[in-house]
């Protein structure tokens, strides 16, 4: 079992640093990656509002950048009572890195509220592997 409270402490140190002058809702993402590393990343909005990136999206670039490859564990912690979950476009970010059983955590500033494998969070999903080729 991935070390889900090093994913939450990562996840808690970015969260804080995101720019998030718009929604003003802070997110931060952490995920273990296949070198054994923690990558993390927080959400940056933009005054042109659709090119706002998630925090998700800035740990998978994070985790490219610094030699990762695969995602082994995943964790979201934003504010709120509501859970966190990825967006959309995120969840097939992930998928783009990830097996459809490899788990998310969804957190809060409390710790961690839920677990879903990412084939809950996208059934039936399109990937690397319905390539041809
Ligand atoms: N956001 C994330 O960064 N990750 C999520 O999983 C949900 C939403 C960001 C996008 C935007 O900057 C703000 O939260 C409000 O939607």
């Amino acid at each position: 079992m991935p070390d889900f409270d090093a994913l939450f402490s990562a996840a808690a140190r970015v969260q804080p640093r995101a720019y998030a002058p718009y929604s003003r809702f802070r997110v931060g993402a952490a995920l273990m990656a296949d070198d054994g590393a923690i990558y993390a990343g927080c959400n940056v909005e933009n005054a042109a509002y659709p090119v706002g990136s998630c925090a998700e999206a800035g740990a998978i670039s994070a985790m490219i950048a610094g030699g990762g490859r695969s995602i082994r564990a995943l964790l979201v912690l934003g504010e709120g009572e509501a859970l966190v979950t990825p967006c959309g476009a995120c969840r097939q970010r992930i998928r783009e890195f990830a097996a459809p059983e490899t788990p998310v955590a969804i957190a809060g500033p409390e710790g961690i509220r839920a677990w879903f494998s990412l084939e809950a969070l996208l059934p039936a999903s399109f990937g690397p592997d319905n390539l041809p080729g």
